[in-house]
């Protein structure tokens, strides 16, 4: 099909090419004197996007599941009480992988469409006198289902109930596009991956653990080897890294970086909530339906668009691939075929994000769901319009 495929998933997502060319580099020797120099820095500005002077950064060569095991296999030891909230594929993911590395998991179902029940989080710390609960997860950005969890309201509801519980985030379609603050809210383990919010290839996970989680390490008792932190500060701290590390992805990452400073990350932020903002107007305009059921899940990285009873999203999906070399996010597990996600996070303008709401357009109408031609796309480049920064003067 002549032109380039059209990539809507939510992670991988579209990279730049800068960042492929930063990454078309020969292979290097990764135990050379000056190696350092690359991997040193990289592990400093890391940092600035969890938002911390004070927290410890990590650099895997794998991917946001391996992060979620190197938080909990480094700090907890087997037959550990954890809580958490299933809300979609990727909560119920995480849920699933402490349950099998053995810890004890305690977990509320959430309807999908809402995130962390405050109150109730609140209440259950309330209600653990022993303090048994060594951890809580939370999945900031439920990806399957486009909704955004209040981490500020985590914390302090933690607080409120005066529990020394841990606080673990899954970050991956958040951090690096959506507010993510590792010292502010007092996060003691954030994890995320380079394929979404790093315009990256999967291949690489990002963690940060706080002073405290970090000493957790001593008395962790879960069994780790490749995961294990301790090999990466030994080696870290001179520069290098217990194994061969993915050279090019680490020249890729030292890129993107480099891109979402000078960018500077609030822009960043308010970039993903009006590229956003433009797609939720076109699901009005479509008189269609959000799988996040109120504003305040909305998420600024991936839309999840249930379609209407009597049609299947995978319909929709399969005419977008075929028909317009658009890939749009497929709905998993509980919502497989009730939505399709568009994903808008990364290197993305307004005029690339249009074509997926063409496409979705184009297809839904295709199966015959009852959109009005252009409505989506004129609603989304109206409010992208008005909302436009000035351009320089001529
Ligand atoms: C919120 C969230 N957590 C974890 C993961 C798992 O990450 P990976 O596929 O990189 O292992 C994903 C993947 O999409 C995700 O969206």
């Amino acid at each position: 099909m002549p032109g380039r495929n059209h990539l809507f998933v939510p992670g991988p997502t579209t990279v730049p090419d800068s960042i492929l060319d930063a990454m078309h580099v020969p292979m290097e020797d990764h135990r050379a004197p000056d190696f350092p120099n690359l991997v040193k820095p990289l592990l400093e500005d890391l940092k600035k996007i969890f938002q911390t002077a004070t927290g410890q950064c990590f650099i895997f060569p794998a991917t946001g599941t391996a992060g979620w095991e190197v938080a909990l296999a480094n700090t907890l030891s087997p037959g550990d009480k954890v809580l958490s909230f299933r809300f979609g594929h990727f909560s119920h993911l995480w849920i699933d992988l402490a349950r099998r590395i053995g810890l004890n998991v305690q977990f509320e179902q959430v309807p999908w469409g809402e995130g962390v029940p405050l109150d109730r989080l609140e209440a259950l710390l309330q209600a653990d006198h022993r303090h048994e609960i060594k951890a809580v997860l939370i999945c900031h950005n439920e990806t399957a289902t486009g909704v955004t969890s209040d981490l500020a309201g985590v914390r302090k509801a933690i607080d409120a109930a005066q529990h020394p519980a841990l606080f673990f985030v899954d970050g991956v379609s958040s951090i690096a596009s959506i507010d993510f603050r590792m010292d502010a809210w007092r996060v003691d383990v954030a994890l995320s991956g380079s394929q979404k919010g790093f315009m990256l290839p999967a291949g690489l996970a990002l963690l940060c653990f706080s002073e405290k989680a970090l000493e957790m390490r001593h008395t962790a008792r879960c069994a780790r080897c490749f995961l294990d932190i301790q090999d990466q500060i030994n080696a870290n701290k001179d520069g290098y890294f217990p194994y061969t590390p993915s050279t090019p992805l680490l020249h890729g990452l030292r890129h993107s970086l480099d891109r979402l400073l000078e960018e500077g990350l609030d822009n960043v932020f308010a970039r993903h909530y009006r590229l956003a903002e433009g797609v939720r107007r076109a699901v009005k305009a479509w008189e269609l339906k959000l799988c996040a059921r109120d504003a305040k899940w909305y998420s600024n990285t991936v839309s999840a668009i249930m379609v209407p009873e009597g049609f299947t999203a995978r319909d929709v999906m399969h005419i977008a691939y075929h028909r317009y070399n658009l890939s749009l996010g497929a709905g998993l597990s509980e919502v497989a075929g009730k939505l399709f996600r568009i994903g808008h996070l990364g290197d993305l303008n307004e005029i690339s994000l249009v074509s997926a709401l063409a496409g979705a357009e184009m297809s839904m109408r295709d199966v015959g769901i009852p959109v009005a031609a252009g409505s989506g796309v004129a609603a989304a480049c109206e409010y992208w319009r008005e909302t436009a920064a000035p351009v320089p003067v001529r």
